[in-house]
Parts: structure tokens; sequence; C-alpha cells
């Protein structure tokens, strides 16, 4: 299931994010990008670190994550890579 449509990321790519140690919606952003565009999937992004155990952490909107805005993934999804 697509989570992230900005950055198009699957469910299964944010839990092995989480796998490899992402421990906040910021480093799930930093390691796959999801929740660095329009922020509307984060609430989902923080459900599945809950769900992992690893909730709690403040969602910190001046983190490391830079938003890149949706334009950017919804064109490299519809895009070829060149
Ligand atoms: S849908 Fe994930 S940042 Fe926009």
């Amino acid at each position: 299931m697509l989570v992230c449509l900005c950055h198009p990321t699957t469910d299964r790519d944010v839990d092995s994010c989480i796998q490899s140690g992402a421990r906040s919606v910021e480093a799930i952003g930093a390691m796959c990008g999801a929740g660095t565009g329009c922020g509307s999937c984060r609430d989902e992004l923080r459900e599945r670190l809950d769900r992992a155990g690893f909730g709690g952490e403040p969602d910190d909107p001046q983190g490391a994550a830079t938003p890149r805005g949706c334009a950017g993934g919804l064109v490299a999804l519809r895009s070829p890579p060149a």
C-alpha cells in the first residue's frame, strides 16, 4: 500500500526504515523521503512507529526533514527514470 504520494513510499518501505533504525517521522523522511513533502502522510508514519513500539517522539516541524513539495514526487511517479 502506498503511504506517501509525494515521495512514493509503501508501508513496507516505511516498516523497513523502522527496522533499520528510524525512530521518528524525521528519521523515516531522512531515509526514504516519506513525510517530507506536503506532510499529509506524517500521521500514518507516526502510527507505524507506534505499532512498532517506537511511538511517543514528538513531531518536530523544524527537524532534519526538509519539505521538498509534492510536485517533485508526483512527477517522479509519472516519469520513468532517465
Ligand atoms: S503524501 Fe507524504 S509528504 Fe505528501
